[in-house]
């Protein structure tokens, strides 16, 4: 089932009730969406990459671009609103981050600083389900970032990152691993936002 605006939106903004954990979607209401956008700047660039995001899927010209530059003028984050991302979306500091990528899972956290993009060709990281990245983190060029993974704080990533796995340093390298045995190519990122694929 594709979600909605608000169903993602919910999603996002139950990251910001305890900031970065996770919370039921459900905990929050349309008051409690208005309170948490009004605390957390980060928060409204998330609902208004979720509207970009929408006005893509409709194919309306013009707006989304408009949007996409409202995002990076207004709150330092430059992403591309048509990135499949799933809910529970959280950028703890939108400013001077960069998001280009094939598709994000739920629940991923992104600090602040981070750059997800190309390397040295046209190729972009897909990212899985629950990943945390690190402040200043850089993770470059077609790789997949496995499911429940965590990049460490100025990383510089560009190679595959199995599930579960901690990596750190330039290049980085695995640091530690958790049980996770999902594998890479289980990955699963939302065709879109909510539809999700089980893709390589
Ligand atoms: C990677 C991280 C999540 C720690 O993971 P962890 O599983 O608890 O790992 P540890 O702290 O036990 O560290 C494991 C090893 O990696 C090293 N390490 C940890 N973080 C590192 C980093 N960012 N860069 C380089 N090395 C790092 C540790 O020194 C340790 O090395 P050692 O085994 O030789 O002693 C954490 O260090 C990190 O980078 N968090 C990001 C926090 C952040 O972005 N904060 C910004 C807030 S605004």
């Amino acid at each position: 089932m594709v979600k909605g605006v608000w169903q993602l939106f919910r999603e996002d903004a139950s990251r910001w009730i305890i900031q970065g954990t996770l919370t039921p979607a459900a905990q929050v209401t349309f008051l409690r969406a208005i309170v948490l956008l009004y605390r957390y700047r980060a928060l409204r660039a998330t609902l208004w990459f979720r509207i970009g995001g929408w006005f893509q899927r409709q194919r309306v010209p013009l707006i989304p671009g408009i949007i996409q530059r409202r995002i990076t003028t207004v709150y330092g984050l430059e992403i591309e609103v048509g990135i499949p991302i799933g809910g529970g979306f959280y950028i703890a500091h939108p400013v001077g981050t960069v998001i280009a990528s094939r598709g994000i899972g739920e629940n991923c956290s992104i600090i602040s600083s981070v750059t997800i993009g190309m390397r040295n060709e046209w190729a972009f990281p897909k990212i899985g389900y629950n990943v945390f990245i690190g402040a200043g983190a850089r993770v470059l060029g077609g790789i997949t970032v496995g499911d429940n993974a965590v990049v460490g704080a100025n990383a510089v990533v560009i190679e595959d990152v199995p599930a579960g796995a901690t990596v750190v340093g330039i290049p980085a390298k695995v640091v530690r691993r958790t049980g996770d045995t999902i594998s890479l190519p289980g990955i699963k990122v939302p065709d879109y936002c909510g539809e999700e694929t089980k893709s390589a």
